[in-house]
Parts: C-alpha cells; sequence; structure tokens
C-alpha cells in the first residue's frame, strides 16, 4: 500500500473518490454545520437554565410547586389510557374505509377519546348531544355519532370544501344525526332548550383548546367535556399571551403574559426531540414537560371551578409511529364519571356490539367510503 500518498477518502454519499475540490468543499460545508449545531446547542443550554430557574421561583397566580407534584398532575405520571393500532385499526376499518396511514394515525386517538365521551355519558339520560368544536373533516364526529348513537354538532371556524366534510359520506338514517356549523365557538351558543352535552375538542392548537374551554366554563348545557389540547408553543403567537393570562387571571404585575409567552416557547422542545440533527438534549425535554404541566394545572384549576371532577391522561402513545402523537395530553372533566380510567375491555365489547349492529342491517353498504372527495353535494 502507498503510504505517502493514501487514497482519496470515498464519498459517503456517492461512495465514490473524492476530488481534491469536492473535498474541500465538503469539509467545509460539514465544518459550517458543526458551527451552527454548537451555537443553536449554546443557546439552548442557556434557554434551558432561564426555563428551569422561571420554573422553580413562578409567581403566586401561577400553579404551585406543591400543586404539580400531585400524583397526575406531572406528565410522566398522567394515567396512560391507549387503544393501539392493533386494537383500533381492525376495528375502526369495519366501519370506515378510509387510507391505511390515515387508520393507523387517528384510530388511535378517535377511540380513546371515544372512550372517554362513553364514560361521561354513563351518568345521562340517553337524549344527551355531542359538541364536536374544531371538528375539522368530521372524522371524528361521524365515529361519534355511529357509535354512541347521539347527535353530534361540529363547529368548526375553517370553511372546508364540501367534498372534505366526510360526514356527507354517511348513510342518510346516520347523516341525520351529524350537523355542521361554521363558526368560531367564542362567537357560538347553544340553544337554550339544549340537551345535556358532552363538548368535544380534538387537537385545536395553542388557544383553541382554551376556547373550548372557555365555552365549556360558561355554558351551563355542557355536562362534560374531553379536551385533547396542542401545540402549546402557538400561544406565544402575537396576541395570545394576553389572551391567555386575562383568562385564567394572570396579573401583569406579577409578569403574566410576558412569562405565558417564554414558557410557550419552549414547548416546541418536546416535539423538536426526535427530528433529524436535533441539539434537543433529554433535560430540555424533560423542562418542556413540565411547562406544559403548568398550563394543564391552569386548565384543569378553571374545569374544576365548573365540573365535580377533572382528570388528565395521554391517550395516545407519546411517538409518531404506531398510532402515537407528542400531542398526546388530554383532558377530561364531567360528573364522577370523568374519575373513571379503566373499562376498556367493557367499551371494546361495546364497540364490538355496535358494529355488528350496522353490519347486521342490509341496507348498509360497510364500510362507509370515508377516503373522499364524495362525489355528491348536498
Ligand atoms: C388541527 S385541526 C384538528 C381537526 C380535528 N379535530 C382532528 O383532530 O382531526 C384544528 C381544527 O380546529 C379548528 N379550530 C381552531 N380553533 C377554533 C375555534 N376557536 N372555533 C372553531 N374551530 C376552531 C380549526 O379550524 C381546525 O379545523
Amino acid at each position: 500500500m502507498d503510504l505517502i500518498n493514501p487514497p482519496p477518502p470515498l464519498d459517503p454519499r456517492t461512495n465514490k473518490p473524492f476530488t481534491a475540490k469536492a473535498l474541500r468543499l465538503y469539509q467545509y460545508k460539514a465544518a459550517k454545520k458543526l458551527a451552527k449545531l454548537s451555537t443553536r446547542a449554546e443557546s439552548h443550554s442557556a434557554a434551558l437554565s432561564s426555563t428551569l430557574s422561571l420554573l422553580a421561583s413562578l409567581p403566586p397566580s401561577f400553579p404551585s410547586a406543591s400543586t404539580l407534584s400531585q400524583p397526575h398532575y406531572s406528565y410522566p405520571t398522567l394515567p396512560a389510557v391507549h387503544f393501539p393500532p392493533s386494537i383500533s385499526v381492525p376495528l375502526v376499518s369495519r366501519l370506515l374505509s378510509r387510507s391505511p396511514e390515515y387508520n393507523r394515525k387517528n384510530s388511535p386517538q378517535e377511540l380513546s377519546l371515544l372512550h372517554q365521551l362513553r364514560l361521561l355519558s354513563s351518568s345521562l339520560p340517553s337524549s344527551f348531544q355531542v359538541l364536536d368544536i374544531g371538528g375539522g373533516n368530521g372524522n371524528l364526529a361521524s365515529l361519534a355519532a355511529l357509535l354512541l348513537n347521539c347527535p353530534v354538532t361540529i363547529v368548526e371556524r375553517d370553511a372546508h370544501p364540501v367534498t372534505l366534510e366526510h360526514e356527507r359520506s354517511l348513510p342518510p338514517s346516520v347523516r341525520s344525526l351529524v350537523t355542521r356549523v361554521q363558526a368560531d365557538i367564542a362567537a357560538f351558543s347553544l340553544p337554550p332548550d339544549s340537551p345535556p352535552t358532552l363538548l368535544l375538542a380534538k387537537h385545536l392548537c395553542g388557544f383553541g383548546s382554551d376556547a373550548a374551554i372557555k365555552f365549556a366554563a360558561r355554558e351551563r348545557a355542557v355536562v362534560g367535556c374531553v379536551v385533547a389540547t396542542c401545540c402549546l408553543c402557538k400561544i406565544a403567537e402575537p396576541g395570545m399571551p394576553a389572551a391567555f393570562a386575562d383568562m385564567y387571571s394572570l396579573p401583569e404585575e406579577e409578569g403574566g403574559a410576558t412569562i405565558v409567552e417564554k414558557l410557550a416557547r419552549v414547548t416546541s422542545w418536546r416535539a423538536g426531540e426526535k427530528s433529524e440533527s436535533s441539539v434537543i438534549t433529554e433535560p430540555m425535554v424533560k423542562a418542556a414537560e413540565r411547562v406544559e404541566d403548568v398550563y394543564s394545572a391552569l386548565r384543569r384549576d378553571k374545569l374544576q371551578g365548573r365540573f365535580e371532577s377533572v382528570k388528565e391522561i395521554t391517550f395516545v402513545e407519546d411517538c409518531d409511529e404506531g398510532g402515537g402523537s407528542q400531542q398526546n395530553r388530554c383532558l377530561v372533566a364531567g360528573g364522577q364519571a370523568a374519575e373513571r380510567e379503566g373499562e376498556k375491555e367493557e367499551f371494546l365489547e361495546f364497540v364490538e356490539a355496535q358494529i355488528a349492529r350496522f353490519e347486521a342491517d342490509p341496507s348498509l353498504d360497510l364500510p362507509f367510503d370515508f377516503r373522499g372527495p364524495v362525489a355528491r353535494a348536498e
């Protein structure tokens, strides 16, 4: 072997030897990337220290350390009530035909939230209804109507093309159970003669979950709610810290909105952890979880002022694979039934029986085609 003139190194991208010029360029880019990552790591480490000191010295209007150390208040101690894809996909696929990816991601979330709604409904008269705030494409609302056999109203701020309103794909007998209203929940009120209402709010980013909680707190017909929260980092967007501080009575003299904004920013550390070339460290993820605990405690407190019992669970695994999501926290409030955590087997038997009921109806063409777009607009 020629030790004086060793062969040029191989380009890992092509597995061919580098030319001298390509090697210089490659080394220059690698050094630049390393410098950028180390600058980001330094600024992250400073941000981590300042977050930890902020968490250690929160003003009195924020949840206290003793509140946050109660069992089931901090993220690692939240009860996990999950329906993994191995259970949820085959069940939900018998009712709705959707893409395998959509089903794998969404059916674990849908079954888990419907399980909580069913727990809440167990103490209600049969005439209850569900209000799905921010119901998007109507998949969850349709499943709620099919499985809980109750009227469901979607209150959705955005106008969707009718082809994305998947509740239109339901057969007429069930279709009549699902109504859609285009409105911001802040401007929506239930009619005075409304039946007992269970509120569902899945993944309304940032303050959207708080708008849903505000609605639950002000509307007398609402007897329970299931709020799967999402993207706290969006509370840092303009105008939102002040709205949040106002809703949870966090006065500016104590740093209210300023603290809300600072803390909201770091919650993105949890979502960023798994991205490629991430410089997010385990202590940063833990700090982001503790920050989320602060927001959850404020929301729980608000719900506690209105409902008999409140709990928080993780409703799916914390990951992107296998039907999980990093947005996996869910607040459940209502009567005593809200406290119940188990009974998954009973729920699965109930779902099985509901599906069998539809399968036994020869007039229905199961599974309903939810792959959209539907050809027919009403
Ligand atoms: C991330 S999507 C989730 C959609 C659906 N819940 C799901 O999980 O598939 C959030 C939806 O909530 C709606 N939304 C957010 N804030 C709202 C509000 N204040 N009132 C009504 N809808 C809202 C948005 O328009 C959007 O369609």
